[in-house]
């Protein structure tokens, strides 16, 4: 007989993984419930997926669904007929799906028509620019997700806005800030000679680093050589490194586009190596949601090569600044961050590292 009611946890790509990560070690710590971790298998990579399960302590999915790459659709339309499966089996009484990848809209979808509760973490986040991915799979997920679990206070007015119900919406802070806080900590015991990045740091002292994946920025050969033809100007004043996404070096290969020598291109690092490097820069040009609240959190300064943000508090009181299309501001930028004109900003409410205990408190009572 089945006594403890059990909840699936949904993570498919890379950002998933550090959102999840202390959501689990807090649901294994409820005698009630059992958790289940599904993994849809969007990003299947040993660099894009296995070491961030190794650096975060995640344990072994009970699931692994093998979706792979494929355009929106056909990963969207695999994740819900393999998840689909998942549930009629597990009966969960609440499935849990993080961010706003693919895989996060495809869960919620197969689970709701299965009338299963939905908790979406991270909701409310709208960068109000239909044309990202992302931006769908937001509103797709919250609009049918029974809890709206937010990280900032722009997502609890943007929920309101859009007619959620006020017990719906619960303001809990970040659990990517709480794998940040662990990973802090571990850093101080990692090996750090095992990792690719070592030798480039130790010679370099100085650096700044770089990531791209936004298809918007790396899909279109001239929006990606303009960028890198931006990246060789910053180079002249502090070396650049560029741990790439799979995408972006295969675009820079297909599009036969040289980087500067001063520009270090390393393959994906693995969560807690990105973190020190991160940590260690002087700043950090992005196109990533995740990374414009870390370096908020590590107090590094953060550029980012987006028009838009969906994680305004991170311009109202942390470290980043949007750039839009004015790219040829960067380099005068970084001349100012370098003569250490920056502002340091202050950590947003509730990044404190206890979100992922608020967020299985408020499930377990629900059950
Ligand atoms: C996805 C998310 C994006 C997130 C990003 C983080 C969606 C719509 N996009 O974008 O929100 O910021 O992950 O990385 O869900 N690939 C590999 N190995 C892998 C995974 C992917 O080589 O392990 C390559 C494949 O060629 C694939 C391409 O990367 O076609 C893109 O992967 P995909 O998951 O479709 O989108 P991302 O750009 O990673």
């Amino acid at each position: 007989m089945r006594t403890k009611k059990r909840i699936i946890f949904v993570a498919g790509a890379r950002p998933n993984f550090m959102k999840i990560a202390c959501l689990l070690k807090e649901c294994r710590r409820q005698p009630a419930v059992r958790s289940v971790l599904v993994h849809s298998g969007q990003h299947y990579d040993q660099a894009m997926s296995d070491r961030f399960f190794q650096d975060l302590d995640i344990p072994a999915p009970q699931y692994c669904l093998g979706v792979g790459s494929g355009s929106h659709a056909e990963q969207t339309a695999k994740v819900m007929t393999a998840f689909e499966n998942v549930c009629r089996k597990e009966k969960p009484a609440i499935v849990v799906v993080v961010g706003d990848v693919n895989s996060t809209v495809a869960a919620c979808l197969a689970a709701k028509k299965l009338n299963i509760p939905v908790a979406h973490v991270e909701a409310g986040l709208r960068s109000f620019d239909r044309a990202m991915p992302e931006e769908v799979n937001r509103i797709v997920t919250d609009s049918i997700s029974d809890f709206l679990f937010v990280t900032e206070p722009s997502g609890v007015d943007n929920l309101r806005k859009e007619g959620h119900a006020a017990n719906t919406i619960h303001f809990v802070g970040n659990t990517m800030i709480d794998s940040l806080i662990t990973g802090l900590k571990k850093l101080h015991d990692a090996d750090k000679r095992s990792w690719a990045s070592a030798p480039l740091t130790e010679s370099l002292k100085r650096y700044g680093v770089l990531t791209l994946h936004r298809p918007v920025n790396v899909d279109h050969k001239q929006q990606l050589k303009r960028l890198i033809a931006m990246i060789a100007d910053v180079t002249q004043q502090i070396p650049v490194i560029f741990p790439a996404h799979p995408r972006t070096r295969k675009n820079i290969e297909a599009f036969r586009i040289q980087l500067p020598p001063q520009m270090h291109c390393l393959d994906p690092l693995g969560y807690l190596e990105f973190l020190s490097l991160c940590r260690g820069a002087k700043f950090v040009l992005t196109d990533s949601g995740g990374i414009q609240e870390e370096t908020t959190f590590m107090r590094v300064p953060c550029l980012t090569l987006r028009s838009s943000t969906e994680r305004p508090v991170t311009l109202r009181e942390g470290t980043n600044l949007l750039i839009g299309d004015k790219i040829d501001r960067v380099p005068g930028l970084v001349r100012q961050i370098l003569r250490e004109k920056s502002r340091a900003g202050t950590i947003p409410a509730l990044w404190d590292g206890k979100a992922s205990k608020r967020i299985i408190r408020i499930l377990v009572r629900a059950l």
